[in-house]
């Protein structure tokens, strides 16, 4: 896509010792990591794995070890790989998410959180996840909606307004937001139904947040996906 940023990953390289910090740019993503394992069933099997695709600095590390999987990511933030391993991972592989080096259905679970707003073409993003996950497992994606109110909301206001967990400016480009409809008729085509779920988060707590009494707040579900949505399902 023209006029894309090329240097996007180097940003995660220089915030890696951000990805804990409960006030840090990367804060919001630790409330999305435990929303999304709600949507994680517990591990139903001794070697049951999940690869957490664009995992970061391993903020859904702790969830994904607690519900008992062997835990997987991929990245390609060399510095955020190294937090990611320190935070739970077992094991954890440069590469990009468009061409997972690993065999088909090789896991249980697959989850992919703020990860497809961030890829040229998340839709072979998502395939390549669907592709990599056995018969039976659970696919959890997590992002953002191509929308004019997404803009706004994940822009305009999230990049701008001086609080604490603020992204640095130009951690998205609106361009690559996703199309839900599209989303949802790659994953089907791949063999995951993908129900869609609006997140949000509660905003008595953002607002306890950003005036320094809370460290962390709690994500809750919208009707609305036009923002931040989820999509959850089970591969046939
Ligand atoms: C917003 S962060 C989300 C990280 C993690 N999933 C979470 O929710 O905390 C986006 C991540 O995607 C990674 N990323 C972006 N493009 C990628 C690509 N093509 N291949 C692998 N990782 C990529 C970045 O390095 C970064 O760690």
């Amino acid at each position: 896509m023209a006029g894309l940023r090329k240097d996007f990953i180097s940003d995660y390289d220089g915030l890696a010792d951000q990805w804990w910090d409960p006030r840090g740019a990367l804060a919001p993503l630790g409330w999305i990591a435990r929303a999304r394992s709600d949507f994680v069933p517990a591990a139903d099997h001794g070697r049951a794995t999940l690869l957490d695709v664009a995992c970061g600095g391993g903020l859904f590390g702790p969830y994904a070890v607690g519900k008992g999987y062997r835990t997987v990511g991929v990245d390609l933030s060399e510095l955020s790989l190294r937090e990611a391993l320190r935070h739970g991972f077992d094991e954890v592989v440069r590469a990009d998410v468009a061409d997972l080096p690993f065999d088909g259905a090789a896991f249980d679970v697959v989850t992919a959180g703020q990860c497809l707003e961030h890829v040229p073409d998340p839709y072979a993003v998502v395939a390549e996840a669907c592709r990599v996950l056995r018969p039976g497992g659970t696919l959890v994606v997590d992002t953002i909606a191509d929308t004019r109110v997404a803009r706004f909301v994940s822009i305009t206001l999230a990049e701008n307004v001086p609080i604490a967990g603020r992204p640095p400016r130009g951690t998205h480009d609106h361009r690559l937001f996703v199309n839900r409809e599209r989303l949802t008729r790659v994953a089907r085509e791949h063999g995951v139904d993908l129900r869609l779920i609006g997140l949000r988060p509660r905003l008595r707590e953002m607002a306890g947040y950003a005036v320094g009494r809370l460290d962390e707040v709690r994500m809750v579900r919208t009707r609305s996906t036009a923002v931040l949505f989820l999509g959850v399902g089970t591969k046939k």
